[in-house]
């Protein structure tokens, strides 16, 4: 079950910079900055209402989000979902025949659990389902 868009993730050049032009814009401050190895990226969350905007910043060239930079530039690069329950949505994806990048839940920042939807199923998006940490 959906419970919100928990965030919508940003792919940055430059994450320090972006941070400040964040802040002095939209008069925000950072609540958690996150440096995820397995992923290859650090992120930095703001806090809006109950979702975030997520910059993501590439910890090099060869990462998903080095490559989407490379091929695409700055933009929005995935819509992440709230749910109750990862595992359960996976399986309801799956029967409904859409493709999965993960098919089991993988650990997420801020001890959440993820997986990733291909986006050549959902509209040209890359989703991401969250389920909270308990
Ligand atoms: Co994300």
């Amino acid at each position: 079950m959906i419970l919100d868009i928990d965030h919508v993730g940003i792919a940055v050049d430059d994450l320090e910079g972006s941070v400040e032009r964040y802040r002095r814009t939209l008069g925000v401050e950072p609540s958690h900055r996150e440096r995820v190895e397995d992923q290859g990226v650090e992120e930095v969350l703001f806090a809006v209402g109950t979702s975030f905007i997520q910059l993501l910043g590439a910890l090099g060239a060869d990462t998903p989000v080095g490559r989407f930079l490379a091929t695409r530039g700055p933009g929005v690069h995935h819509v992440a979902y709230r749910v109750d329950d990862v595992a359960a949505s996976l399986s309801r994806l799956r029967s409904e025949g859409v493709r999965l990048v993960d098919e089991v839940p993988i650990r997420g920042s801020r001890d959440t659990t993820i997986a990733f939807v291909h986006p050549k199923d959902m509209g040209g998006v890359l989703v991401e389902l969250v389920q909270a940490a308990r």
